[in-house]
């Protein structure tokens, strides 16, 4: 299976400055052992669509609304990032958890409404540095497995990809450790595993995320049960980005 590589650009990249980006990162992207989802700003998508035709590009959204439609002021349904061109959506990252307050419930509406238009959910889920001291990591990952995906069905899961995204490793430069991935992945399954089955756990896309760069990318891949990654600062310079897609094995 191809490893997957996911760019959060967060709120970076005008229309134009995204479209000069994917020119270049297509022209060239050049590994066939990867799948690269970029998930520029909504207002990114309609000419990030128009670029990526064509190639081995997929495109995603950062968040959607968690209402279908109507008066939702400044909200974008489900609806409107799949026509506009993402087939995947993150949700639940940690800076929304935070900064807008989004709790498991509202994430388990967004993947529902999400799933239901036919995209595919990437699920952020992650401790802060105080459940990480106080030990914890697992109850709290448990927990937001469990709460965001009620409801869903079995064969719903393979629109899901689970990122372990550490709140102390995002954007701080303070990598997680082999260990903690792995140990983190291992939680994680086995929590699927316990909702569903022994099948559901291991075919599970989980990725890593939090302050991965050219340095520390290849040598995380590495981690045991690891599908991906999910970069955020180091995917907003196309050469590092580039350098970074191309060497991954
Ligand atoms: P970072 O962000 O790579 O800049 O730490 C990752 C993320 O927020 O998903």
């Amino acid at each position: 299976m191809k490893k997957i590589i996911i760019a959060n650009f967060k709120m970076n990249q005008t229309p134009a400055q995204t479209k000069e980006y994917l020119v270049k990162f297509i022209s060239r992207f050049a590994n066939d052992n990867i799948q690269p989802i970029i998930c520029p700003p909504f207002t990114s998508l309609g000419i990030a669509q128009f670029i990526t035709e064509c190639s081995p590009i997929k495109l995603g959204a950062q968040n959607v609304g968690d209402e279908e439609r109507g008066s939702q002021t400044g909200e974008v349904s489900a609806e409107m990032v799949r026509v506009s061109g993402a087939e995947y959506v993150i949700v639940g990252h940690s800076e929304r958890r935070v900064k807008f307050k989004e709790n498991n419930s509202v994430i388990n509406k967004k993947i529902k409404n999400s799933l239901k238009q036919g995209l595919k959910c990437i699920l952020c889920v992650g401790e802060s540095l105080a459940e990480k001291t106080a030990l914890k990591t697992n109850e709290v990952l448990k927990k937001q497995v469990n709460e965001c995906i009620k409801g869903l069905y079995e064969n719903e899961l393979e629109s899901l990809i689970i990122a372990y995204e550490p709140v102390w490793a995002i954007g701080t430069g303070h990598t997680a450790t082999i260990k903690d991935v792995e140990n983190a992945v291992k939680v994680i399954r086995k929590e699927i595993e316990d909702l569903y089955s022994e099948k559901a756990g291991r075919d599970l896309t989980v990725v890593y995320g939090g302050s991965l760069n050219s340095i520390n990318a290849q040598r995380l891949m590495q981690a045991k049960g690891v599908d991906g990654e999910l970069f955020g600062g180091a995917s907003l310079d196309v050469d590092v980005f580039l350098e970074i897609c191309n060497k991954i094995r």
